[in-house]
């Protein structure tokens, strides 16, 4: 393929990528979304093997059937709820690529000329420094979103002074770098960001992981932008970029919808160094059973659902929407609550409603609800846990303080799903459980919502 074909296909695919991305931002042309991402990523990738430039077909085809294979197998097997960590781990891939490319590259700079040597030298230490902190970064996402790695953040002494340290080391290296052109800075460079990637997203504690993995999503994508800087591949940098900006950009808003400080997430939870993990039961708590339930729920003239994590382990949401079809049969007006980060992934509620087929006019964002719970006769908590708990307004040193949460405290009569009095994902206790208007039904969510509509 000629030069010039190359070169307009790789505009091609990068409006596709563009308009991938506009896709994507809206749930009802997020499938458009996805086919503009794939046509844009086929294009791409026909009009590099197909290039001038490109040796050893037969290698990369080797290399995209056993990669497609597992990708296929992986993403028939993996179920909803571990999305957000096969996504940390294939973040982590970015990063070990963009490591290797630069390796490679400085030892092969025999394509870049020399008046771009020393541009290529920057190029090559910054790929290895960003891959690094990236592919570190993003395995330690995937042992705490696998639960592999305990979620409560890591503090170590002097952890913000260690991460300043580690920038400012970096930085001469850098500069010692373009001086000498030796391995032993680039080394040097590999270990510091490997071990930087890792201790920053360590720090940083369950509750912000939604940010972390945008964060991570972020970094991958600078990552495959380095990489196309060493290659001189224009797409790699184009689609780097939107990966990196839109990436960051969808970092801020978590930030601003949970009230987190950018800055602190980013610097691995600077600034977050008072907060206590508290994980022991405190008080008393009442429990209900099924009948009980059925029967608050019979008397009922407003319930509302808040659904969690816990609804998407056990795949309640099919018997929860024939629940609300019970009760809205009944004349009982029924709506959802839905958090920015209930469950495991950006609408990850929104996701399972919409394919238990609960109409989309009676599924609410928080902002939208929380003023109504005032006027809500019973509010079932279905498999919820850290987006309920009152702590985020009332201990300032609680690790999830600050976080806008579901107010479901405020209802005549809040109804606890769960299986036992186990912390969320933030390791937090929820003294929720404990008010007098709240009781805990225990059980598994789908079996528990099953009893209950055999008793309407
Ligand atoms: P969580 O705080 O994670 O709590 C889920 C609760 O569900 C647990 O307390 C658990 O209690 C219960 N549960 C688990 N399996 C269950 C089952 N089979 N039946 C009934 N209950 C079950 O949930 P949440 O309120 O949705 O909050 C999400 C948390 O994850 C936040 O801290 C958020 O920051 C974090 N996070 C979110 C994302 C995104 S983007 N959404 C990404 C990463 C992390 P038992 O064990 O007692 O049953």
């Amino acid at each position: 393929m000629t030069q010039g074909l190359v070169i307009a296909a790789y505009i091609v695919a990068a409006l596709l990528f563009i308009f991938s991305l506009a896709g994507l931002s809206k749930q009802e042309t997020a499938k458009i979304g996805n086919y503009c991402g794939i046509s844009g990523m086929t294009i791409a990738l026909i009009a590099t093997i197909a290039s001038d430039s490109v040796n050893g077909l037969g290698w990369i085809i080797l290399a995209m059937v056993i990669g497609g294979s597992i990708g296929l197998y992986l993403a028939k097997k993996v179920e909803m709820t571990q999305m957000p960590e096969l996504i940390a781990i294939l973040h982590s891939f970015v990063g070990l690529t963009a490591v290797f490319v630069g390796i490679n590259s400085f030892i092969d700079s025999s394509v870049v000329s020399s008046d771009m040597h020393f541009i290529h030298l920057i190029e090559v230490f910054l790929g290895i420094f960003i891959g690094a902190v990236t592919f570190t970064g993003s395995i330690v996402a995937y042992g705490k979103l696998s639960g592999k790695i305990k979620s409560a953040p890591l503090v170590l002494s002097h952890k913000n002074l260690l991460n300043i340290g580690a920038l400012v080391v970096s930085l001469l290296l850098m500069i010692w770098f373009v001086q000498v052109e030796s391995c032993l800075p680039l080394i040097a460079i590999l270990i510091i960001a490997l071990l930087f990637g890792w201790h920053l997203v360590a720090s940083i504690g369950g509750a912000d992981m939604p940010v972390v993995i945008s964060m991570l999503n972020s970094y991958s994508g600078w990552a495959a932008a380095a990489a196309g800087f060493m290659l001189g591949n224009d797409l790699l940098i184009v689609t780097g970029a939107l990966v990196g900006s839109s990436g960051a950009i969808l970092s801020y808003i978590m930030c601003q919808a949970m009230n987190r400080s950018f800055i602190s997430v980013i610097a691995g939870g600077f600034g977050n160094e008072n907060i206590s993990a508290v994980g022991d039961e405190a008080g008393e708590y009442k429990e209900v059973n099924a009948d009980e339930v059925a029967e608050l729920l019979k008397n009922a003239s407003s319930v509302v659902i808040t659904p969690g994590y816990g609804m998407a382990v056990a795949q309640a949401q099919y018997p929860v929407a024939e629940m609300i079809k019970k009760l809205r049969d009944q004349g009982i007006d029924v709506r959802f609550g839905i958090h920015p980060v209930a469950g495991r992934l950006p609408g990850h509620m929104n996701v399972l409603l919409a394919e238990a087929k609960v109409p989309y006019d009676i599924v609410l964002e928080m902002d939208e609800i929380n003023d109504d719970f005032a006027n809500t006769d019973i509010v079932l908590v279905i498999g919820a846990n850290d987006t309920v708990n009152p702590a985020a307004k009332t201990d300032p040193n609680s690790p999830i303080a600050g976080m806008p949460v579901l107010e479901v405290w405020n209802a005549k009569d809040v109804i606890i799903f769960k299986r036992s009095m186990n912390t969320g994902y933030a390791g937090v206790q929820n003294p929720l459980f404990f008010n007098e208007n709240s009781a805990m039904y225990f059980g598994d969510a789908k079996d528990s919502v099953d009893e209950i509509i055999k008793r309407l």
